[in-house]
């Protein structure tokens, strides 16, 4: 479906990584965007006129006769010079480095909206102290070693200090820009023109008060309601996030171009390294360098443009330059100082909350496209896996599935029997999705359009009545999500009893919610549309996230269905899981590139294969023998691995830190690391250098740190870090590395599914540092309850190699999970061969242990220790 063709990953920050290397595949069959159907800046009244703002003098005054400071934070006001309004500026030192700046009118005609239900608490606030305050500037303490905000009053700025370094200033370059509400000139009454005696007239500008694209008028019955605030990072050259556009992962400078854009839009096809908005949204933008990460959320639902412009600040220093535009709302930024790349995630995580806990399976193989047609069609790929010997989890339905795109029913015809259809696969430990997308099709006879319509859950348009625009369906309605009346309501209908043909294992794929309008302005809503008393205009890059926040609340029967098919959410929340599409959405790629992007998916977080209706068939097993093998080998490998990405997004989601990550987070100090985009992190332990082009017959992987040590995951063979290894390769390689110092688990023994591998035996890899040493975790549950949480139900165990022995000890002692599953092998990368080696377990039991030594690869394999994976061990090697 329409999202698919976005490899998007599953980090708030970096899924502009995956784009460019899964898309560096898809390049040579891609073809371009339509462009016109989408705005440059130019096209856009508000950003052409805050971009006709030059740098320069500001016309704001920080008015520090009005300061007050209270336990919480600091209030002063703020004048624009030229026109006399005041603004509120309102400053918070909060808890873990962070520092929060809203601005708003002091005084606006009517409130201007602020976004709700994102923050996942008030962030807790510390105290701030004046330092020292004179009537040009107010210095306040932000704790830390010696962290201060100085606030100048004339012109208004604000700047965040290391000791006599500054980390970061707001306004320096004087583009703060607040266009407030106003009363339309033609409509004013006599005395509201006296009171504005003083000021400046201002004059109004072309598109502030109506606006056509295209064939789209855009009325404005707010009129201009834009912000903007610039930024400068002194120190840096380096910036990274604001997803999701189809660039590498440095952002580029915007200069001479067009700012990169946040809007979420349905573009159907799009052009690599080119700034515009697609499908999602996620208004946070990192700095780097190697004494310190920061970070920018800017948290504003409306459409945004950013601009970047690094160069030379003064004295020679590097500097770079943000400005961030929307067109409504307030500004409220959080400025996350670090200092290290993991703070910054912490500190976000804070804010936002961490992506859900996905279910074990749900990180194993998913087969999808537009569409599998029937139940035979179902039931014959699912066959032809077991045939070919490829193990998958997920089998998706799209939109075809459905009754005339009724979302919730199903086509008699082509699916009499769903029920059956499910517990087929559930015979095989497999499982179904089915899609549900918010564009509701306005008939009559349709339960779901009759109950959303009496009960008054549409959007509604200009004119009050409920705003219907074409989708799939043809003619549909957009239920509210921002009402949580819609949201309790409309995950009732995902319960068995409602859904009918439902059961435990078939799950739920949000597609479509930029929203996507086929007939609206840029694919998308018309602006003037109403939730509830806001305009679409201030909601709109939220939408997304309100669809995926509706299913979130109904956790029926305890499983964990968050993330699953989650597509396009456009937000601010983290998302485990949003689908890349493996062959690419459109169009056809050779055998060859196929197959690479299976083996370059295998290792991204979310794995699945779809593809559009108009494209030939491309289940694996269809380019013949030869390459069916390399996609079963491929896939196995991510079977393989399971242990280790579920012990990743366990991690991620208590700590927030990303499961792929790009190298530079790992190596902070490691300046070579800044720029690479062509190789990525699993975790902290798993390195991944992808082949994407036609007829490659070789890699250069940088293998970060100065001191670390790398294997191959196939060949064992060890390598130094801080090094650019040349790599040749075959079809069959997929460059992967350990490092060293780290423990992975792992199941072997691949089966269908990933549920048939549950109580399958692990096999570790010990990859030893430079110091013959390793650490690593295992963590174990039963893959998709709540249990862990609400009954401690999971096993977590730390590994560890020291001294030449291996032992397993338990990180969570007061937690509990009946295991069936045992250690089957130890393999020892970089060892020495021992004597002999015994295992001891708790009960006081010593037996010795049958082992093989290879000298050429220096691999110590421990056959058979035999021990359950839940409990206390200890191989020694003598
Ligand atoms: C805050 O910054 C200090 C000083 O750089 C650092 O030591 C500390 O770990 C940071 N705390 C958090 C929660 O990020
Ligand atoms: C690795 O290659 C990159 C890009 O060619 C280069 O900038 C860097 O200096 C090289 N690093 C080493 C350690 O050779
Ligand atoms: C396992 O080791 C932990 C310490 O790592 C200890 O607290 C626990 O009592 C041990 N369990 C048994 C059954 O001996």
């Amino acid at each position: 479906m329409i999202i698919a063709n976005v490899v998007n990953c599953l980090f708030p920050f970096f899924p502009r990584m995956c784009l460019y290397l899964v898309l560096s595949v898809f390049l040579s069959i891609t073809q371009a965007v339509d462009r016109s159907n989408f705005k440059t800046c130019d096209q856009s009244a508000f950003c052409s006129r805050q971009r006709a703002l030059k740098p320069g003098q500001s016309s704001y005054r920080a008015l520090l006769e009005t300061l007050e400071l209270s336990d919480s934070h600091l209030t002063v006001q703020l004048l624009n010079n030229n026109n006399k309004v005041l603004l509120l500026l309102e400053l918070y030192r909060l808890q873990g480095n962070m520092t929060r700046v809203k601005i708003n009118e002091l005084k606006p005609i009517k409130p201007r909206y602020e976004v709700p239900d994102v923050l996942i608490t008030d962030p807790p606030t510390e105290l701030m102290s004046v330092v020292a305050q004179d009537e040009h500037r107010v210095v306040l303490s932000l704790g830390g070693e010696d962290w201060r905000l100085i606030l100048s009053a004339q012109p208004f700025r604000l700047d965040i200090m290391e000791g006599p370094q500054v980390l970061l200033s707001l306004n320096s370059r004087g583009l703060l820009a607040f266009e407030q509400l106003r009363i339309r000139k033609d409509t004013k009454s006599q005395t509201d023109t006296e009171e504005e005696e003083e000021a400046e007239e201002e004059v109004d500008q072309p598109g502030m008060w109506e606006e056509t694209f295209k064939t789209h008028t855009d009325t404005k019955p707010n009129g201009p309601s834009s912000i903007s605030l610039d930024f400068s990072l002194p120190g840096v050259e380096h910036v990274y996030g604001i997803p999701e556009h189809a660039d590498g992962l440095r952002l580029k400078n915007t200069d001479g171009g067009d700012p990169y854009r946040l809007y979420n839009l349905d573009v159907f096809q799009y052009e690599l390294f080119n700034p515009m908005a697609l499908y999602g949204a996620v208004p946070v933008l990192l700095s780097h360098n190697t004494h310190r990460t920061m970070g920018l959320f800017w948290l504003n639902a409306a459409e945004t443009w950013v601009d970047v412009s690094s160069g030379q600040g003064s004295s020679e220093v590097p500097q770079t330059d943000v400005r961030w535009i929307s067109e409504s709302g307030i500004i409220d930024v959080f400025i996350m100082l670090g200092p290290r790349p993991n703070d910054v995630f912490t500190q976000y995580a804070s804010l936002t909350g961490t992506q859900a806990f996905p279910p074990l399976s749900s990180l194993a193989y998913h087969q999808c496209r537009w569409n599998y047609n029937d139940q035979e069609d179902v039931s014959a790929v699912d066959q032809g896996f077991d045939e070919h010997d490829i193990p998958y989890d997920f089998i998706w339905l799209d939109i075809e599935h459905t009754d005339g795109k009724r979302y919730f029913t199903w086509d008699n015809n082509k699916f009499p029997q769903p029920k059956d259809m499910l517990q087929g696969l559930l015979d095989k430990r497999r499982k179904m999705v089915t899609i549900v997308d918010p564009h509701i099709k306005v008939d009559s006879s349709y339960k779901i359009h009759t109950e959303i319509r009496s009960r008054g859950y549409y959007i509604k348009n200009k004119d009050g009545g409920d705003y219907e625009g074409w989708c799939w369906p043809g003619n549909a309605g957009y239920p509210d999500f921002t009402n949580p009346e819609m949201r309790k309501w409309w995950a009732s209908m995902f319960a068995y009893d409602q859904y009918e043909g439902s059961m435990g294992n078939l799950y739920t794929w949000n597609d479509m919610n930029e929203p996507s309008v086929f007939n609206g302005p840029e694919v998308t809503m018309h602006k003037d549309a109403l939730h509830g008393p806001w305009e679409h205009r201030d909601i709109h890059n939220l939408y997304g996230f309100y669809v995926q926040f509706g299913r979130v609340i109904m956790q029926q029967s305890g499983v964990r269905l968050a993330g699953i098919g989650a597509a396009q959410i456009g937000c601010i929340l983290i998302t485990p899981l949003i689908p890349a599409d493996v062959g690419g959405f459109f169009k056809t790629p050779s055998a060859e590139l196929l197959v690479r992007w299976y083996q370059a998916g295998a290792y991204q977080p979310f794995f699945r294969a779809h593809a559009h209706l108009d494209t030939p068939r491309r289940e694996p097993w269809l380019f013949g023998p030869d390459n069916t093998a390399l996609i079963r080998e491929a896939v196995r490998q991510r079977y393989t691995l399971l242990p280790y990405w579920y012990l990743q997004f366990y991690h991620s989601q208590r700590t927030g830190q990303p499961v792929m990550r790009p190298l530079w987070v790992e190596y902070p100090e490691d300046i070579a690391t800044f720029s690479i985009d062509d190789e990525f992190l699993i975790g902290k332990d798993l390195l991944v250098h992808p082949v994407t082009d036609e007829g490659s017959s070789g890699v250069t992987a940088y293998l970060p740190g100065n001191g670390e040590v790398w294997y191959d995951v196939h060949t064992f063979q060890r390598h130094d870090g801080a090094q650019n290894l040349s790599i040749p390769v075959t079809m069959s390689s997929i460059p992967v590395f350990q490092r060293g110092g780290s423990i992975i688990c792992r199941k072997n023994r691949v089966r269908r599914s990933s549920s048939c591998m549950e109580n399958d035996p692990y096999t570790l890899y010990v990859a030893l540092d430079s110091q013959g040493n390793a650490e690593g975790e295992l963590y174990i549950d039963d893959g998709h309850t709540f249990k862990h949480e609400t009954d401690k139900q999971f096993i977590h165990r730390r590994l560890s190699f020291t001294g030449n022995s291996l032992s397993s000890s338990d990180l969570s002692p007061d937690s509990q999970f009946p295991t069936a599953s045992w250690v089957e092998q130890v393999n020892i990368l970089g060892a020495q061969k021992p004597d002999a080696v015994t295992l001891t377990t708790t009960d006081g039991g010593e037996s010795s242990v049958g082992f093989e030594f290879d000298p050429d690869t220096a691999v110590l394999t421990l056959r058979k220790p035999g021990v359950n994976a839940g409990v206390n061990w200890t191989l020694h090697l003598r």
